[in-house]
């Protein structure tokens, strides 16, 4: 196995040094050793993403577990957990099993299946949770994500019985009741554009509800892209309580508002819908404090078809995998301790996922990206290695470029192109 010196690398923003890379793992020095420059460059643990959709198995034309891993690491992520709104789900050990094995043959990223808190995300009745646990996917986090567990007693059902092993519902919050035919976020602009809103209490209410579940029943919930200003004062006080909560927040609710939907441009559409500028400013605030835990990328690639269409026919949904630092980057600016915390440390130890989100001391796992902070970059939506082209940044020049990207010593990104 081939070894590394990071010659003049900032660790986490701190002053120039030379960081080894041996048998996978940061080293005190490593002979014989490639020399990489990275003067001027900032060294992070490899990010960690909790809510990644790889349309694999069912959507092969739209990512595959090849290409999203891929995307993912051009992006400086190390980890990421795959969503389980594939066709066929992710409701049973056998699809977990397929996914991970996916993951484990791309090679590129850790893919840690997400399993179905119900049977085909049907909200209907419990999937196999305890199987997909005891699986070789090892599934400890359930979502229906794309959909709501809506029903609050098979809600409080699948917290208790992933309270056994310690696992987490990833709630999609939104009232199902309260959506029907949303486009966009419910508000002036909605009424503006003539189009059926979703209202921030539809995300709000079932906050509510789930933090008062998980604090009955001792359980641990994680909340799913949180997008208003709203829910944040829930968590807030659920948080103040001791339930035990945790959030997302994804990049783009952090950078773009609902007046893009003014456009009609199928590729601002998406879900939970952007929301007002006074909604990004308390969201960004909530990062910073750590009222929500963590920035997750919720990357949704969609086929051309589903997406270049009528605005009321398009998928809801945008990629972001490749995107994600530096839209965080230009709404924190180089807070690097904060940026490793929200998008690598903390999102490792809410999964208990080790090896990742370390303080890359010598022996830890060599999971690592390499930034260049100085860079700008205009996003050109062919560039992208994800199978999708929907990014809402294109044209967009957003500030750092990921040089390099190391999965347990072994670099997947080299000069910000991909190794393999
Ligand atoms: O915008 C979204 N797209 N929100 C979701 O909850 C699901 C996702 C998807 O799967 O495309
Ligand atoms: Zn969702």
């Amino acid at each position: 196995m081939s070894s590394f010196v990071l010659r003049g690398v900032s660790v986490l923003g701190g002053a120039p040094t030379d960081l080894f890379i041996r048998d996978g793992v940061i080293s005190s020095e490593a002979p014989d050793a490639e020399i990489i420059d990275a003067a001027g460059l900032v060294a992070l643990p490899g990010l960690v993403d909790l809510h990644t959709h790889l349309r694999e198995p069912g959507r092969e034309d739209a990512e595959t577990v090849e290409t999203g891993s891929r995307a993912a690491a051009l992006g400086g992520y190390t980890a990421v957990f795959a969503m389980a709104n594939t066709s066929p789900v992710a409701d049973t050990a056998g699809v977990v099993e397929q996914v991970w094995r996916l993951g484990r043959e791309a090679g590129l990223v850790d893919v840690q299946p997400i399993g179905a808190v119900t049977v085909g995300l049907a909200g209907k009745q419990l999937a196999e949770l305890g199987a997909m646990a005891t699986s070789a996917a090892g599934v400890r986090i359930f979502s229906d994500d794309g959909f709501c567990v809506a029903d609050p007693r098979l809600m409080r059902r699948a917290l208790e019985y992933v309270k056994a092993f310690d696992g987490i519902i990833a709630q999609h919050a939104e009232e199902p009741r309260l959506t029907e035919g949303a486009q966009m976020h419910e508000g002036e602009v909605s009424t503006r554009l003539g189009l059926t809103g979703w209202p921030a209490v539809a995300e709000e209410a079932i906050i509510a509800r789930d933090v008062l579940l998980a604090e009955h029943v001792g359980s641990r919930l994680h909340v799913c892209h949180v997008s208003t200003a709203g829910s944040v004062e829930v968590l807030r006080q659920a948080k103040a309580r001791g339930v035990r909560v945790t959030a997302e927040v994804t990049p783009h609710h952090l950078l773009l508002t609902d007046e893009l939907a003014a456009s009609y441009d199928p590729v601002f559409k998406v879900n939970p819908p952007l929301r007002t500028a006074s909604d990004v400013h308390a969201l960004r605030e909530a990062l910073i404090e750590g009222v929500i835990d963590v920035v997750a990328t919720d990357h949704a690639p969609h086929a051309v078809e589903d997406k270049e269409c009528e605005w009321a026919y398009a998928r809801p949904g945008m990629v972001g995998l490749e995107t994600a630092l530096p839209v965080v980057l230009s709404v924190l600016g180089e807070r690097w301790e904060l940026i490793a915390d929200r998008m690598s440390r903390t999102p490792a130890k809410i999964a208990g996922l080790t090896g990742h989100g370390t303080d890359l001391a010598v022996g830890s796992p060599a999971n690592l990206t390499l930034v260049d902070p100085s860079a700008r970059r205009v996003v050109d939506p062919a560039e992208l290695a994800s199978r999708s082209r929907n990014t809402p940044y294109a044209g967009t020049t957003l500030p750092g470029r990921i040089v390099a990207t190391f999965l347990r010593g072994v670099p997947t990104v080299l000069d910000g192109k991909a190794v393999k």
